[in-house]
């Protein structure tokens, strides 16, 4: 049995539970002061505080009096693309609007163009890069979606390609097919063409495979309506695929209200969610999972994430990773802005960041907290407590990251607070 034993942890905060929080328990995190934690084959097998002899065969991690808490879950990345789209940076400077360099044939089309000329291996090796990343910033499991092929046969590549790093990479990841992400080229005149395409051809090949869990959709103007997205979706669905779905983002075109009377496990984005929309998230039992890089990357304004706990709907928070309107991978910086942006203090960014995260994708009784039976995924940081966590915005305060059981430790500075 592999066993690994955590010590001198000097504060261990955590959420409790398997379900998303919501409301006032968002921002209910236990804590513990002079903790320990020991992990046995990957799982977490007990928790405690003061000391504790190491059971035999135990490998120590001694923590130094740090802040420990659950492994981040990143609930929303578009991992697997293509190239990147840096100079689409310089049109956004002069004032170009993201759905316009889309409707111009740029934006998502440009990276569906560069992903449709990659080998799966070349979209894994690419992928694998920013998981190593991703880990090295405290992140030990991640949604990844297609959504850059909008043909058969690359959709199913950019999944295959996630099954492949899920089975090789010790993140662990849930695919989410996103066929719905825009319309191609080739469909222009023909909509309805489309989807029928993803409802008849790529869900059903998709789930013959076993290659998703969740089937998402860009729900927005110009993109796919609210209609088309309750079509995609129940296809989905009759496939055992949970529907997601990318909502509210820059237009409010019904996507949180199809969210919640669908049932969604999540709605993502929401940075124009209006009051109706939250109340049919809340009463949808949805997670919301938002994404304030996105938002600063784009110069947008925020998703009404305070109004949204304070309606008993559970916030997570997630990066959105992709090529274009968030080539950002960083929790750590998510979580900063979370405070910062969204006005969330830093136990309801906690919880968003881990537990709700979890929820979002299906996995809340495997991972997003520290407690018995859970995969034992956890950061040791370079800080004290969770307030230094959220405060030192950009900066790495991962020192050792553990993935089910197996310490992920890198070169870092001493400066304890
Ligand atoms: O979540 N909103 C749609 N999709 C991505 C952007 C993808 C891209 O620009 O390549 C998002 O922001
Ligand atoms: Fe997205």
């Amino acid at each position: 049995m592999e066993r690994l034993l955590v010590t001198n942890i000097g504060v261990l905060a955590t959420p409790e539970g398997t379900s998303a929080r919501g409301g006032g328990d968002q921002g209910s995190v236990r804590t513990l002061r002079d903790a320990w934690v020991l992990m046995e084959d990957g799982l977490i097998a007990a928790l405690g505080t003061g000391q504790t002899p190491p059971p035999p065969g135990a490998r120590v991690l001694d923590a130094g009096g740090r802040l420990v808490t659950p492994g981040l879950v990143d609930a929303h990345t578009h991992l697997i693309f293509g190239g990147w789209r840096q100079d689409e940076l310089a049109l956004k400077l002069r004032g170009v609007p993201y759905l316009d360099i889309l409707a111009q044939g740029g934006g998502i089309l440009s990276t569906v163009r560069a992903t449709r000329s990659a080998s799966q291996e070349e979209l894994e090796a690419k992928a694998r890069l920013a998981l190593d990343e991703m880990l090295s910033l405290g992140t030990t499991t991640c949604e990844a979606k297609s959504g850059y092929g909008l043909e058969t046969e690359t959709e199913l590549r950019q999944l295959r390609a996630i099954r492949a790093l899920d089975r090789t990479h010790p993140v662990d990841l849930a695919a989410t097919f996103l066929g719905a992400h825009a319309l191609p080229e080739a469909y222009k005149g023909d909509r309805a063409a489309y989807v029928r395409l993803l409802c008849q051809e790529m869900i059903p090949a998709a789930a013959a495979e076993g290659l998703a869990d969740f089937c998402d959709v860009f729900c927005e103007t110009g993109v796919f309506t609210a209609e088309e997205s309750r079509t995609i979706l129940e296809a989905g669905m009759q496939y055992g695929l949970r529907p997601k779905i990318h909502a509210d983002e820059i237009d409010a075109v019904g996507g949180s209200r199809l969210a919640g009377e669908m049932g969604a496990v999540s709605a993502e984005h929401l940075i124009v969610c209006p009051p109706e929309g939250i109340a049919a998230l809340a009463a949808g039992g949805t997670v919301a999972c938002l994404l304030p890089a996105t938002s600063f990357y784009l110069g947008a304004d925020y998703a009404p994430a305070r109004a949204m706990v304070d309606a008993g709907v559970p916030v997570a928070l997630a990066t959105d990773f992709n090529p274009g309107s968030c080539p950002c991978l960083n929790m750590q910086l998510v979580m900063g802005l979370g405070c910062l942006k969204y006005r969330l203090t830093p136990e309801e960014v906690l919880t968003a960041a881990t537990l709700n995260g979890a929820a979002a994708m299906g996995l809340a009784d495997r991972t997003g907290s520290v407690e018995p039976g859970k995969w034992g995924d956890l950061v040791v940081w370079e800080a004290g407590d969770l307030n230094y966590v959220t405060y030192r915005l950009g900066s790495n305060l991962a020192h050792t990251v553990i993935k089910k059981g197996v310490p992920y430790g890198r070169e870092k500075q001493k400066c304890l607070n």
